[in-house]
């Protein structure tokens, strides 16, 4: 997807073709697919082989708040193909190597192919990638529910919406004052994210919430406390 804008992300140029390529593919991938296929072969099998992946602005817009907040806990629901995965683990490495401190991108994949895949693509893209990403396999409600960082800087939410608030829910004692939620298609799935939107904007939540007007919206919401 060639663009005059400015792209934040700094990579060798293999990582940028590579993200070029499969963030080419999922749109593609969204632009065929039709209603009546996935009725055809239900749900779970129509998603096994499709990204879905976070937009490459959206990607690039979660990178450069990583870098301005100094983002090195991470925590990523879901993560498919592994594609936002690459924006996340490249600004956390460097942030860790301006802080000198250690970081985690914990990743989340209940689909084996899938994570498989997304393995290849981040050994792909080298750069010391793989030491700082976690990636959980199995379902997520089950694999948040240990060993989380104790400090989760920001919880990227990019999971089917009826997982969205149990995952907010198990990743919240983590969070400190300043962390980070951000969900995405919360214009386009409003009605979907219905329970997630009302716990976050309830009077008293510990959140403060904005939607950032990408396509479908991006929910940006900071922990207060
Ligand atoms: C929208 S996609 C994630 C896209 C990814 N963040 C990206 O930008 O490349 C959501 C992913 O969540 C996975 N998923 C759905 N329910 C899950 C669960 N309960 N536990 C773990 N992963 C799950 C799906 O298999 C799917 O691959």
């Amino acid at each position: 997807m060639a663009s005059s804008l400015p792209n934040p992300v700094q990579a060798p140029p293999h990582v940028h073709a590579l993200l070029d390529k499969l963030h080419a593919q999922s749109v593609e991938q969204e632009k065929t697919a039709t209603a009546a296929q996935l009725q055809a072969v239900g749900f779970d099998d129509f998603m096994r082989d499709k990204y879905i992946a976070l937009d490459q602005d959206k990607s690039q817009f979660v990178y450069q708040l990583i870098l301005s907040t100094g983002a090195r806990n991470v925590v990523e629901a879901g993560t498919s193909f592994g594609v936002s995965t690459i924006y996340l683990a490249l600004a956390v490495s460097q942030n860790i190597t301006i802080s000198g401190e250690k970081g985690l991108v914990t990743g989340t994949e209940n689909e084996p192919s899938k994570a498989a895949q997304a393995r290849l693509h981040w050994a792909e893209v080298g750069q010391g990638l793989e030491e700082i990403i976690e990636l959980r396999e199995g379902d997520l409600r089950e694999t948040l529910n240990v060993d989380l960082p104790e400090t989760v800087d920001l919880l990227l939410l990019d999971i089917w919406a009826p997982m969205a608030l149990p995952t907010l829910k198990l990743v919240q004692p983590h969070f400190k004052p300043g962390s980070t939620v951000l969900i995405d298609n919360t214009i386009g799935a409003a009605s979907g994210y219905k329970d997630l939107l009302t716990y976050l904007r309830a009077p008293g939540s510990g959140f403060t919430n904005l939607t950032l007007p990408y396509n479908k919206g991006l929910e940006m919401c900071v922990y207060v406390g």
